[in-house]
């Protein structure tokens, strides 16, 4: 019997209507556009507004997307995995908010914390749930409202971090090949000071000179991540080419992270993989942290084809990285 694999059969994204540009960002801090573009690639990116508006709202928009665009019903679903720094609450977890607020009565959730490397961690549990024959169709989204923890004092963070939301199906194949079929990750939790927040979690809860102190914003010592970033996602796409007998030519897309232009062309360079292959849209949305992978697949899905070689990478606060590697289910964009 043929070995079920998770396919990818549909991908759907959120972004909320608000855009920030780098001309605003120029009247709130001290920065400009052309330091901005130069140094990120950033032209815009997108922010939720309003009150009391979670990344559940992002979410619950992307999954409501996603169940229209491949014709299943709620309750078909078993299971979503939301991947997040920036839940609605520490407690309960946003998979089950949403999961309620779509009607996916049949389904149980989780929120998987592992910053910007989130979603590549989620897909691979997801496609474990659905390799093990118990789920059939499980949700992944990738989320993050990065605005409610950006301190738009400091021009060093706010400039690169925006909102959004993306999201995949995932479901059965027995077709050869057709899947998930590889992935490899890896942990470094000595990356932790140079990427965190302060407070707001156990170790230090909120007081009130914990906010007077802004320890509940992001914090980011920009070179080091920058190296590590470029590094591990060298090192571990090189290793899933190389096991998978691919490379510049037969791989299709190299899908990464995106947290600066910069990074993306230098991990190009270094895996010798040409650029006009690499999917990027860095400059619409700037870095939406767990967002970013799921929403590349969503803006790309129109140019990808049945049995194309995919490889997605991440880095990311923690320090967390990996690369996963599938080959893509279905022609064009709709759905399988
Ligand atoms: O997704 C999670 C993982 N995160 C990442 O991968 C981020 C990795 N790091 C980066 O992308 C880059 O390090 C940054 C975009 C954060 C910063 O770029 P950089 O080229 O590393 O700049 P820098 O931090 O070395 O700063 C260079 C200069 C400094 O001024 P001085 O000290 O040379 O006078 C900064 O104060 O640029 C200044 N600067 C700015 N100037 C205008 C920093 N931010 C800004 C700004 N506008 N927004």
């Amino acid at each position: 019997m043929s070995k079920i694999r998770a396919a990818i059969t549909g991908v759907h994204g959120y972004l909320p209507d608000y855009v920030l540009t780098n001309d605003e960002l120029a009247t709130i801090v001290d920065t400009n556009d052309e330091w901005i573009t130069s140094r990120t690639g950033i032209k815009t990116r997108h922010i939720l507004k309003g009150d009391e508006q979670g990344t559940s709202v992002m979410v619950v928009e992307a999954l409501k997307g996603l169940l229209e665009k491949t014709n299943t019903p709620p309750e078909d679903i078993d299971l979503v995995i939301c991947a997040t720094v920036t839940g609605d609450s520490i407690f309960p977890d946003t998979a089950n908010i949403a999961t309620y607020k779509t009607g996916m009565v049949n389904a149980f959730g989780f929120d998987l914390n592992a910053a910007c490397s989130g979603f590549l961690y989620a897909l691979t549990v997801g496609a474990k749930m659905v390799e093990g024959g118990t789920h059939k169709k499980v949700i992944v989204v990738g989320a993050d409202k990065m605005s409610s923890i950006i301190d738009y004092t400091d021009r060093t963070t706010c400039v690169i971090f925006g909102d959004g939301a993306g999201a995949v199906m995932l479901e059965p194949t027995t077709e050869p090949g057709v899947g998930v079929l590889d992935y490899e990750h890896h942990g470094d939790g000595s990356g932790e000071k140079y990427l965190y927040l302060v407070a707001g979690g156990s170790r230090k809860p909120a007081t009130v000179d914990s906010v007077m102190a802004r320890e509940h914003f992001v914090r980011q010592n920009g070179r080091p991540v920058f190296k590590a970033a470029v590094s591990g996602m060298s090192d571990v796409v090189k290793k899933v080419m190389a096991r998978n007998d691919l490379d510049a030519d037969s791989l299709d897309w190299l899908v990464p992270h995106q947290a600066n232009i910069r990074i993306i062309q230098t991990v190009s360079k270094m895996v010798d993989f040409p650029l006009d292959k690499v999917m990027v849209n860095i400059q619409k949305y700037g870095n939406t942290t767990a967002g970013t992978l799921p929403l590349c697949l969503w803006d790309y899905e129109s140019q990808l084809k049945k049995g194309d070689d995919i490889i997605l990478t991440a880095f990311g606060g923690g320090f967390t990285w990996g690369a996963l590697y599938l080959k893509w289910a279905y022609d064009g964009s709709g759905g399988a």
